[in-house]
Parts: C-alpha cells; structure tokens; sequence
C-alpha cells in the first residue's frame, strides 16, 4: 500500500520517466481518473493514449510516479500541419489523479516533455487546453496554425526553434477513437 503523500512531499519523491513496459494499466488508471469529472470529456482519453501507442505514434510518454505509484501522464504525438508531417509534435492527453492535483506534477510532466523534444529535432509542439494553464509553458496561440472545431484561444503552440508554419494542424487519427 502506498502511504497518503501530502503536496509537498508529492514534489520531494516525485519521478518523472518514460513509460515502461508494465505502466499502461496504470496510465489507463490515471488518464480515465483524471478526465472522469471533466466538462468537455467524453472519457475517451484513455483509448486515445492505447490508440496511439498501438499504432506506435506515442512518441513520447512520461509518467510521474511516486514510489511504485503512477500519478500522472502526458502523451506527445506528431501532428501534420496541411498534410505534411513538419516535424512539429502534440500534447496531450495530460493527467495528473484527482488526489494529486495541484501540487505541480502536471507542470513537471510538461516541462519535463517539453525539455526532452528541445533533445529532438522538433522544432514545436501544439496543446489544445486552458490558456491560463498551459501559458506558463511558453504556449501561445498562433495566428496562421489553426486547428478547426474548438475556440480558437484554446489552441496553442510552444516554438522551439525557427518560423512557427502556417496551416491546418491535424493529430493523429487515433484521438478520433469513438466514445
Ligand atoms: C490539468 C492538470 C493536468 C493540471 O495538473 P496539476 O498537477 O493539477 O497542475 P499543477 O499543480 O502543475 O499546476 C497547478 C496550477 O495550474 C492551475 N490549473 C490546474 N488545472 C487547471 C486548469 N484546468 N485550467 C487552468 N488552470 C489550472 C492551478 O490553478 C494552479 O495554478 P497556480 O500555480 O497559479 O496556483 C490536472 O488538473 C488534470 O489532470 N486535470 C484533469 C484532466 C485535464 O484537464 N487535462 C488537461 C486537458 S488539456
């Protein structure tokens, strides 16, 4: 059994690692957790994650632990920018477990994402979310990369290096995975 860890001792033995081989129970666990009280969700989050990695378009999976225990998760994903793969990636889906919100671990998991694609030759990322969250990151709505459906405010991008291109951006198919 893991003991209750309180927020700031979340932080002290909090470790952030690419998923492994026995996490996607856990990350199922945290990602379907997390988004259950969600107003926009249709608790397909989880399925969107098991999509991605089943067609080996999760190219980036960190989880936080704590201990032997999975609190949170972030997927990155490239994306194609009016069909054609420019190298740029997504975020998402984000998941800290309700019990551990708010202590820092979801900002962990970004920036640590963020900081291991600067080690890549990506040379951006896009996130669909809160504005507030997501631009103390760097993330930053761009005139010119749209993405249809959602407002436009809530679609953001962090550049990592060069001219942030123009277009219609498009994820993966797999986050089109039914309710
Ligand atoms: C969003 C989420 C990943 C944030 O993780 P977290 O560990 O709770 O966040 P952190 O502790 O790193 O950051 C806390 C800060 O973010 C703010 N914050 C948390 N969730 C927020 C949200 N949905 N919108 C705006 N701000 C938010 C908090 O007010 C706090 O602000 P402060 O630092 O000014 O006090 C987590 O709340 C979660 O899993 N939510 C449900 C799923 C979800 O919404 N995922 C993101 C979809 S884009």
């Amino acid at each position: 059994m893991t003991a209750a860890v309180s927020g700031a001792d979340d932080l002290r033995h909090l470790v952030i690692r690419e998923e492994a081989g026995g996490d996607a129970a856990a990350i199922d666990r945290v990602t379907q957790d997390a988004f259950r009280d969600h107003p926009f969700s249709q608790q397909t989050e989880h399925r969107i994650v098991r999509a991605l990695r089943g067609s080996g378009a999760l190219g980036l999976s960190l989880v936080a632990t704590v201990g032997e225990e999975v609190v949170g998760h972030v997927a990155f994903s490239p994306v194609t920018i009016d069909g054609i793969d420019r190298g740029w990636w997504g975020l998402g889906p984000l998941s800290v477990a309700p019990a551990r919100q708010r202590c820092g671990i979801g900002s962990a998991l970004v920036r640590s994402g963020l900081r291991r694609l600067g080690e890549r030759p990506v040379p951006g990322c896009v996130v669909l979310g809160d504005p507030a969250y997501y631009a103390r990151f760097g993330f930053a709505p761009i005139a010119g990369l749209r993405l249809p459906g959602p407002p436009a405010d809530h679609f953001m991008a962090w550049a990592r290096e060069g001219p942030v291109p123009e277009g219609e951006v498009a994820y993966h198919p797999a986050f089109s995975a039914p309710p």
